[in-house]
This record gives structure tokens, C-alpha cells and sequence, in this order.
């Protein structure tokens, strides 16, 4: 009997302590490790550049504030301000991003695997949402009308999107609590894969039948991020 409670507590202590240790961030051991984007060496993230060699602008980026085109299919642009132009972003667990929109431009449905998302409106006016996972209650909708100073927040792993309803061309930041958070396009995923999924799989779970499926396997599913 006692044994058994031991180990009941021993097993909980090692589940409390293994939670505590993956939900947060790791500990940096030094100042700073800025991206050796040169190293040969296969980490997770870069490996440090020589801190000798380190200068002011590996912790710099300027520009942001630079309207980006908005010239294709979906009428939005993702700026990534990542460890790709800040080297001193490397490891420190954060990144941001600015989002330029047009006239009924749409940052399509995705998700963000490593990281949920501060999402602030600069400029103009956008609809938003995320929708939950699978439950009882279905998968729920939390959406709303945004201005210029609105704060909203994307849940970790949960689909998400926001569409410009202002009439003029709309602008936000979205900051990121992972040097990687990762980004899924559920629309590029699922029909843009390389190779294809079978058209028989996605006509089962869309209810479609497969000229449809193979039709959309035919659009040009265009990402609309760049990091450099
Ligand atoms: C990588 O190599 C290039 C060309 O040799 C050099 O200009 C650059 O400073 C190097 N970057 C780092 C982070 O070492
Ligand atoms: C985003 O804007 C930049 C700068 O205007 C442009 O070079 C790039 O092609 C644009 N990306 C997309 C996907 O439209
Ligand atoms: C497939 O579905 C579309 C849309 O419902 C329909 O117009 C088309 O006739 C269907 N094609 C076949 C081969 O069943």
C-alpha cells in the first residue's frame, strides 16, 4: 500500500517537473549567441558566431515601416523580422512580424505549431479569428472587428486568419514568443503538397469528388511571407 503511494508520488513529481521543464523557455548561458549563419555545424536554431566578432547591427533591423507590395492572389504580405535579418534574435525565443494588407486582402487560415501570436493593428480595419480544436462543443469560432490600436491573441497550434474589411489597405505587427514558431497553410498543406495527397483521401474528407480535389491541386497556392 505505501509502496504504491510512493511511487503514485514519485510519478507525478516526475510529471509535474517533465511539464515544467518543456512549457518553458530553455535558459540562456550566455548574453547573447548571434546566428553564425556559416557554421557547418546542424543545431537546433545557429550556432554562436564568434562573440569577438559580434557588432551593433547583428542586434539591428531597420525598415519596418516600409509599406511591402501586396501584388498577388491573396492581397497580403508577411514581413518576418526573424533571426534571418536580426542574428541577435538566435535563441532568444521571439520574433516579430509586420503584415501589409490590401483592400479585401486575406492572411489565409494557418497555424503556428511552436508559438501562439500577439497580433496588433497599426492601420486600417481587418477581421479576425481562430477556431478551437475538435471538443464537444465543435470547433468554436472566436471572432472580431479590429482598428488601429487593437490587441488580439492567436492561440498556440489553433488555425487562425484575418481579412481586411476596411475598404483601404490595413497594416499590423504579430510577435511571436518562439525564434521558430513555424507556419502551416492549411490550403498550401493539404492541396499544394509536395507530392500530391491522393485525390481520393482529400475527396473522402472534403465530401468533394475527385475533379474537384484534382482542380484544386492545379491552383497556384502562392505563400505570402518572406524572410530575407
Ligand atoms: C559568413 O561568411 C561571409 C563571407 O565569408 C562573411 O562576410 C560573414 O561575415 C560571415 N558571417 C558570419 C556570421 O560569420
Ligand atoms: C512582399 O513585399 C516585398 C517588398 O515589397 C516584395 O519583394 C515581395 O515579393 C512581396 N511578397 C509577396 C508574396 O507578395
Ligand atoms: C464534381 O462535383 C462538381 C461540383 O459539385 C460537379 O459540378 C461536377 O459535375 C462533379 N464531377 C463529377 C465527375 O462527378
Amino acid at each position: 500500500m505505501s509502496a504504491k503511494i510512493i511511487l503514485i508520488i514519485a510519478a507525478s513529481i516526475a510529471l509535474i517537473s517533465s511539464i515544467c521543464v518543456s512549457s518553458s523557455d530553455p535558459g540562456l548561458l550566455q548574453d547573447f549567441c548571434v546566428a553564425n549563419f556559416n557554421s557547418t555545424v546542424v543545431v537546433n536554431g545557429y550556432p554562436c558566431k564568434d562573440p569577438l566578432l559580434v557588432t551593433s547591427d547583428d542586434f539591428f533591423f531597420s525598415g519596418i515601416d516600409q509599406p511591402r507590395s501586396t501584388d498577388n492572389q491573396l492581397g497580403s504580405n508577411i514581413t518576418v523580422v526573424g533571426v534571418e535579418r536580426i542574428p541577435g534574435l538566435n535563441t532568444m525565443g521571439l520574433i516579430i512580424s509586420r503584415i501589409d494588407y490590401a483592400p479585401g486582402g486575406l492572411n489565409p487560415p494557418h497555424y503556428h505549431p511552436r508559438s501562439s501570436e500577439v497580433f496588433t493593428v497599426v492601420e486600417g480595419n481587418l477581421f479576425v479569428g481562430f477556431i478551437t480544436t475538435n471538443s464537444d462543443m465543435g470547433n468554436t469560432l472566436y471572432a472580431k472587428k479590429l482598428q488601429k490600436g487593437d490587441v488580439f491573441v492567436f492561440p498556440q497550434g489553433l488555425i487562425h486568419f484575418q481579412f481586411n474589411i476596411g475598404g483601404k489597405r490595413a497594416v499590423a505587427t504579430a510577435a511571436f514568443g518562439s525564434q521558430s514558431p513555424g507556419l502551416m497553410t492549411v490550403t498550401n498543406a493539404l492541396f499544394g503538397s509536395i507530392p500530391p495527397v491522393p485525390a481520393v483521401i482529400l475527396a473522402k474528407a472534403f465530401q468533394l469528388n475527385t475533379t474537384t480535389i484534382e482542380w484544386l491541386q492545379q491552383q497556384n497556392w502562392v505563400q505570402n511571407f518572406n524572410y530575407n
